[in-house]
């Protein structure tokens, strides 16, 4: 990246503070409304909203119509009460008459099925059409508000592939054509890489290629597979294609899109995104259930090193509930806290919700707000004015970059992607479930572990766990013998290493690719089916997948065995030790308490330790940003009961100190700077 700016735009002289704020959609409201929202804002604390993501047919009503007036007043309006605005280049969602005009730029399903209007976002990446108006409409947001004083960043879109990530039309292959062109340069490569030689699928020329729509049976995975991957760089090329037009015409404002790491969200490959905008943002949406709070950490721990460390933007959460799962549960008592604080430890330097003012009509009426239906006099309000005041304790925070930890998770869309395609030896290996399922161990024993996308250095990391690796090249699989023979403790899992980048198997026996690490090989894959379980010894449990693990390396340790079955006797954990590192193979599915206990036993071999003390592991999260040699601890709560945590010197930016100790509230976060 450049000399851009890397944060928001702020005032001379400005000293540096956490951002708070929400998407804002005056457009919804009348203008008696503005002032009371002005009023609310201020009372709140909020110092930033996002505008007119969704106001492209109220700001080009028709083709040749521009109404910037009422745009112009709210921007004015917003200045005036010291409030910066994030401005949408609001192409997220085309207007009706665009759509009129030109239904070529519908995006189509694997059917052929049109996406009509009537929702949002239905729009092909692709299309060269919607490309010229929306490109159009760019250019004119930057001419009319390049000098506007509330102008801190720009909002490229919003949620790029939220909708609209998989478009099988024609121009989407057309595009995919050019890029498989790009990649392999002729045809007879393509051929190779995707194994054409397969079911008659040899291609002659690059006009006969198709996305991978419907079809007899299982689509040729290395197709799936390279249009997974296109379908993020179509993505990706668009906002590049915006994001050009806003550094030419106002190169001092940073540009920033909402990324959207949270859940099963997968289509798009964030690891090499922070590239193409000046900060990173990301949105998150809790996922009910045991492992909710984990989730949170894990996504907001992945977003702070996809943005390398530095400070990033949380555009989107929710107050309390959300209107789109089945059953929308609230947020309890002191959860909008926790959850906006779990994030700012994570990096965070902006903290905003979806949305300001909670809808009347429209599809997110029951979606949660700053500002619910029932008014200021609400709890939530209260809530919401309470962070506003915390945040502003937090100021000394804001710039601070994440402290490493000592141990990474690897996370790889690739490896989520090529492992759960279809005609595999079970179709319910969930991949990142596994990756979390290590975080939560993690969190039980108190570790620190940093979630890092595929290919960041490791050098620095005493333990790295690499959950299902499915895809992994020659040169990545170098990497990774490098890091254990230079004294790093490699951790790997089940159907890790198995193809190369082209989804071809490394021959040899499994795991082909980390077989000689490991020391470890495997001739078949041996999945459980539903409810199946296979004992091992040491109490654990084996469920999903199972493997006759032979080792052929010298020095193995066999850390568990399969106890029972086809399997009885069989080492089922590893441990191979490579000079001063080591490789261990985890051959099934632990889950978690399962994890936690090798877990334990591998951490204790690689000498990582806990910076908890015992009696509170797994119900408090420790995380730690820091500023040179000033650091910032923070004590997350996650239990629903006070908690007291030992030994702690320093002093309390929120939260309470008392004899050393940290006293937390049920739900409640401390944030401690050490000298
Ligand atoms: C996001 C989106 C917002 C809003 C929100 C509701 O996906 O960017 O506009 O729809 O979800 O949770």
């Amino acid at each position: 990246m450049s000399n851009r700016p890397r944060w928001l735009r702020r005032p001379a002289g400005a000293a540096p503070a956490l951002a708070y704020g929400a998407d804002y959609n005056p457009e919804q409201w009348s203008r008696s409304v503005w002032h009371e929202d002005m009023r609310l804002m201020r009372e709140a604390g909020v110092t930033i909203v996002s505008l007119a993501i969704f106001a492209w047919a109220r700001i080009q009503p028709s083709p040749d119509t521009w109404c910037f007036d009422w745009l112009d007043d709210i921007m004015d309006l917003l200045h005036a009460n010291g409030i910066a605005v994030d401005l949408a280049t609001a192409t997220a969602s085309p207007p009706p008459w665009l759509t009129t005009r030109h239904p070529e730029i519908l995006p189509v399903d694997h059917r052929g099925e049109t996406i009509w209007p009537g929702g949002r976002q239905h729009w092909r990446p692709t299309s060269p059409v919607f490309r010229s108006y929306a490109l159009a409409l760019v250019a004119e947001m930057a001419r009319r508000y390049a000098d506007h004083p509330a102008l801190a960043a720009w909002h490229i879109s919003n949620e790029l592939g939220c909708h609209n990530a998989y478009d099988y039309s024609d121009d989407a292959a057309n595009a995919f054509r050019d890029w498989l062109r790009a990649r392999y340069l002729t045809i007879d490569v393509l051929n190779h890489a995707w194994g054409t030689a397969f079911w008659s699928q040899r291609y002659s020329g690059w006009t006969e290629i198709l996305p991978p729509r419907l079809a007899a049976t299982h689509l040729n995975p290395t197709q799936q597979l390279d249009f997974k991957r296109f379908s993020s760089d179509a993505l990706r090329a668009y906002l590049r294609a915006e994001r050009d037009i806003l550094h030419e015409h106002t190169p001092s404002v940073p540009v920033t899109t909402n990324f959207m790491v949270f859940g099963e969200t997968r289509a798009m490959n964030y690891a090499g995104w922070a590239r193409d905008v000046d900060f990173v943002s990301n949105d998150h949406y809790v996922t009910p259930g045991p492992q909710a709070l984990d989730e949170l950490s894990f996504s907001a721990n992945l977003v702070g090193n996809i943005a390398g460390g530095r400070p990033w933007f949380l555009m989107e959460h929710s107050t309390s509930a959300v209107n789109w799962q089945p059953v929308n549960l609230v947020k309890r008592a002191g959860e909008l806290v926790r959850d906006s604080l779990v994030h700012v430890a994570h990096g965070a330097d902006a903290v905003c919700f979806f949305q300001w003012r909670q809808s009347v009509a429209g599809a997110e009426k029951y979606h949660s707000a700053m500002v619910p239906h029932a008014g200021p006099d609400s709890d939530v309000f209260r809530s919401v004015t309470r962070l506003g005041g915390l945040l502003r304790e937090l100021a000394p925070v804001a710039g601070s970059l994440r402290e490493p930890a000592p141990a990474a998770i690897v996370f790889d869309w690739e490896s989520w992607w090529a492992a759960e395609a279809d005609s595999h030896p079970s179709d319910r290996l969930r991949y990142r479930q596994e990756a979390l399922d290590w975080y939560t161990a993690f969190l039980d024993l108190g570790i620190r572990v940093d979630v890092v996308p595929h290919g960041t250095s490791l050098a620095g990391y005493r333990m790295v766990v690499a959950p299902i690796l499915h895809l992994l090249g020659a040169a990545a699989a170098e990497r990774l013998r490098g890091y254990a023979d230079t004294g790093g403790h490699l951790v790997a899992t089940y159907f890790s290493g198995i193809v190369d980048e082209n989804d071809h198997v490394w021959l040899g026996g499994h795991p082909g690719a980390l077989r000689d690490l490991l020391g470890v090989r495997i001739e078949e894959f041996e999945p459980l089916r539903d409810g199946e379980q296979v004992p091992l010894d040491l109490g654990l449990v084996a469920t999903l997948w199972t493997e006759r693990v032979r080792i052929t390396g010298t020095d193995v340790a066999v850390l568990a065995r399969y106890a029972g079955g086809e399997l009885d006797g069989h080492p089922a954990v590893t441990r191979r030790s490579t000079g001063a590192g080591s490789a261990a193979y985890v051959s099934t599915r632990l889950g978690h308490p399962g994890l936690t206990r090798v877990l334990a036993d591998l951490a204790a071999r690689a000498g990582l330790v806990s910076d908890l003390p015992r009696a509170v592991r797994r119900q408090v999260e420790l995380v730690v940003r820091a500023t040179g040699p000033e650091r910032f601890v923070f004590l997350i709560n996650r239990t629903d009961s006070p908690v007291t945590i030992a030994d702690v010197a320093g002093t309390a930016l929120i939260g309470r100190v008392v004899d050393g100790a940290v006293e937390l509230a049920a739900r409640e976060v401390a944030v401690v700077r050490l000298p």
